[in-house]
């Protein structure tokens, strides 16, 4: 089930998805005494999580049952530029009492086959080798419909074992490592955040057009057994003709 929430601009946007993870985190903690959630990277979430660092949020959430996951990162070291890890840490992760060992950071600084077997493990134990359900997966989009590190033409959109793969993704020029569509789709809530008029051809495309997750791997997200919610805001939303 899939379901698209638009937004007058980025702020509203952001206060949305901030509510929405409070809500998410309280419902998750209240059925199994913990809230499992894999961040996006990119800029847009940046918001959501600086808002998620307020007074305002902050205290109606409980640190100590909330696990932080990634569902992609640069293979870059921590402390890189181009590091999700690193934008999530300073916009949010050192600015609330969140226990370290509730921080699962992809090692992004090792060998890319390294740090994907190795966050793979991460994720078994976690999920003590069960289904990968996450409580919320938060994705972003880029205009060309790739989302966490699934671009478009590469294997990884169809991966159908993997729970991490890290690849060589010849349009950066650049090594990523993604949680697959195994683990995303297994997920009992994911939630897109986009915003800007640049994301709205594209996100016309994503929701209306053709199925062609090669071309929109945005495409591949179809949870199995979850909810799909698209938060956006109105520019991005400017082509949607929704019924
Ligand atoms: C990343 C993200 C990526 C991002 C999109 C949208 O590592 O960059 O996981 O999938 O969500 O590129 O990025 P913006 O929100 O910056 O447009």
């Amino acid at each position: 089930m899939s379901e698209v929430k638009i937004y007058p601009d980025a702020s509203a946007l952001a206060r949305a998805a901030a509510e929405h993870f409070v809500a998410l985190s309280a419902e998750a903690v209240r059925a199994h005494g913990r809230f499992a959630v894999a961040l996006s990277g990119g800029s847009t979430p940046k918001s959501l999580y600086s808002l998620l660092a307020t007074d305002e949020f902050a205290a109606r959430l409980d640190w100590t049952r909330v696990h932080i996951f990634w569902g992609d990162e640069r293979c870059v070291p921590p402390e890189h530029p181009d590091s999700n890890y690193r934008m999530a840490r300073e916009a949010l992760l050192d600015h609330v009492p969140i226990p370290a060992g509730n921080i699962y950071r992809i090692q992004g600084e090792r060998e890319p086959a390294d740090t994907a077997d190795d966050y793979e493990r991460v994720l078994q134990a976690f999920f003590t080798r069960r289904e990968p359900r996450f409580d919320l997966i938060l994705l972003g989009m880029g205009e060309d419909g790739h989302t966490a590190s699934l671009f478009p033409g590469t294997a990884v959109i169809h991966e159908q074992a993997r729970w991490v793969v890290a690849h060589y993704v010849k349009k950066l020029r650049a090594w990523r490592a993604t949680l697959t569509p195994v683990v995303i789709n297994a997920a009992a809530n994911v939630t897109f955040l986009v915003a800007g008029a640049s994301k709205a051809e594209c996100l016309s495309q994503v929701l209306t057009g053709p199925y062609q997750p090669d071309v929109l791997p945005a495409q591949i997200v179809r949870p199995a057994d979850g909810h799909l919610l698209w938060l956006v805001d109105s520019e991005a939303a400017v082509q949607l003709k929704l019924e």
